[in-house]
C-alpha cells in the first residue's frame, strides 16, 4: 500500500484531529491568548462603531470562534456583531451551528456560514459589484490548505476595514512541527491540499510584503505517549496527524518509520516528563495592521 495523505480521507481526518485536541493543550493556549491579549489588541476594532463585522475563514466547528465572540461582545457591549464563516466542509459547518444552537447569551449576534474555500470567496467577491469589507479577520490554523499563501493574505489583508486586524495563527517556526517537516516533508505524501508552512514563512511572506505586525508565542504541547506502542489506536491515530499521512505506521517504509519514532523523543522534539512524551506544539500569533 503507498502512502498517501490524511486530507484524502476526511472523516479519518477528522478522527485524527479530534484525538489531537484531546491529547494537546491547542484550544487551551489559544483560549489564553485569546483571553488575555485580545482584547487590548482588538481596542481599536470598533471604536463609535454601531455593528462590527468579524469573518472567520477556516472558522472549524466553531469552539475557537465562540471564545472569540464572547471577547469582543464584552469589549463592546450593546453592539449588534456579524460573525461570516467561510468553511469548505459540511460536517465542520454542522457541527458549528449545533454549537451555536446550544450556547446561551448569543444574542446580539449574527451568524452566516459559507461553505467555501478562501479561494471561491476570494472570486465570488472579485465578481461581485461591492467588496465587503470587516473589522476583524481570523485565519487560525488554516493557512496549510490553502495553495497561494502570499496572494491569499493579500486578499484578506485588502478586506480590513481602518482600525481593523487580521490575526493568523499557525504552528510557530520553533515547533517539533517545523522541525519534523523540515527533515522529513520531502518523504512524506506532500500533495497540492496541504503545505508545511510555519510562522517564520508567514513572517518572510509579511516582511517582503511590507506589511506591519506583530507576533505572540502561544506554549503548547501534545502528549504523543501513546505513538511508541506498537498497535495502539490512538497512537496510530496520532502518527497520522503528525505525518499527515493516512495510515501511516500501516503504509510507511519500515526504515522511515523508524527514523521518526526515535526522533519523536529526542529533545528537539519531545520533552520527557515523568514516563509520557511532549511533543513540542507551539504555535504563533501573528497580528496584521492594515
Ligand atoms: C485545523 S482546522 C482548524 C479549525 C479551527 N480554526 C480551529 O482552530 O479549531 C482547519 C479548518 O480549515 C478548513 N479549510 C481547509 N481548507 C480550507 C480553505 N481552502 N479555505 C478555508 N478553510 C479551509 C477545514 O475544513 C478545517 O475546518
Amino acid at each position: 500500500m503507498a502512502m498517501r495523505s490524511l486530507l484524502s480521507d476526511h472523516s479519518h481526518y477528522v478522527e485524527s484531529f479530534r484525538l489531537f485536541l484531546e491529547n494537546s493543550t491547542e484550544h487551551q493556549c489559544m483560549l489564553e491568548f485569546i483571553q488575555k491579549k485580545l482584547p487590548g489588541i482588538l481596542s481599536s476594532i470598533g471604536s463609535g462603531k454601531s455593528t462590527i463585522n468579524i469573518l472567520s475563514v477556516g472558522g472549524g466547528a466553531g469552539e475557537v470562534d465562540l471564545q472569540i465572540l464572547v471577547e469582543v461582545r464584552a469589549k463592546y457591549p450593546g453592539v449588534v456583531i456579524c460573525n461570516d464563516v467561510v468553511e469548505p466542509s459540511d460536517e465542520q459547518i454542522s457541527a458549528y451551528k449545533e454549537r451555536v444552537a446550544k450556547t446561551e447569551n448569543l444574542e446580539n449576534i449574527k451568524f452566516s456560514w459559507h461553505k467555501e474555500t478562501s479561494l471561491e470567496y476570494e472570486s465570488r467577491m472579485k465578481a461581485s459589484k461591492e467588496v465587503k469589507k470587516w473589522n476583524f479577520i481570523h485565519m487560525i490554523q488554516m493557512l496549510y490548505y490553502v495553495k497561494d499563501i502570499p496572494a491569499t493574505i493579500r486578499f484578506f489583508h485588502s478586506l480590513l476595514e481602518p482600525g481593523a486586524k487580521l490575526l493568523i495563527i499557525l504552528v510557530s517556526g520553533t515547533s517539533g512541527w517545523a522541525r519534523l517537516w523540515e527533515k522529513y516533508g520531502s518523504r512524506l505524501p506532500l500533495n497540492d491540499l496541504c503545505l508545511y508552512v510555519s510562522s517564520a514563512h508567514i513572517e518572510e511572506i509579511l516582511d517582503g510584503a511590507g506589511l506591519k505586525y506583530k507576533s505572540y508565542e502561544l506554549p503548547s504541547d501534545m502528549d504523543i505517549t501513546d505513538c511508541f506502542t506498537d498497535g495502539n489506536r490512538n497512537g496510530e491515530l496520532l502518527l497520522d496527524f503528525l505525518t499527515e499521512t493516512c495510515n501511516f505506521s500501516k503504509t510507511a517504509p519500515t526504515e522511515l518509520k523508524n527514523e521518526i519514532i526515535r526522533d519523536l523523543k529526542k529533545l528537539e522534539y519531545s520533552e520527557k516528563r515523568d514516563d509520557k512524551y511532549f511533543f513540542n506544539n507551539n504555535l504563533s500569533a501573528i497580528v496584521i495592521e492594515p
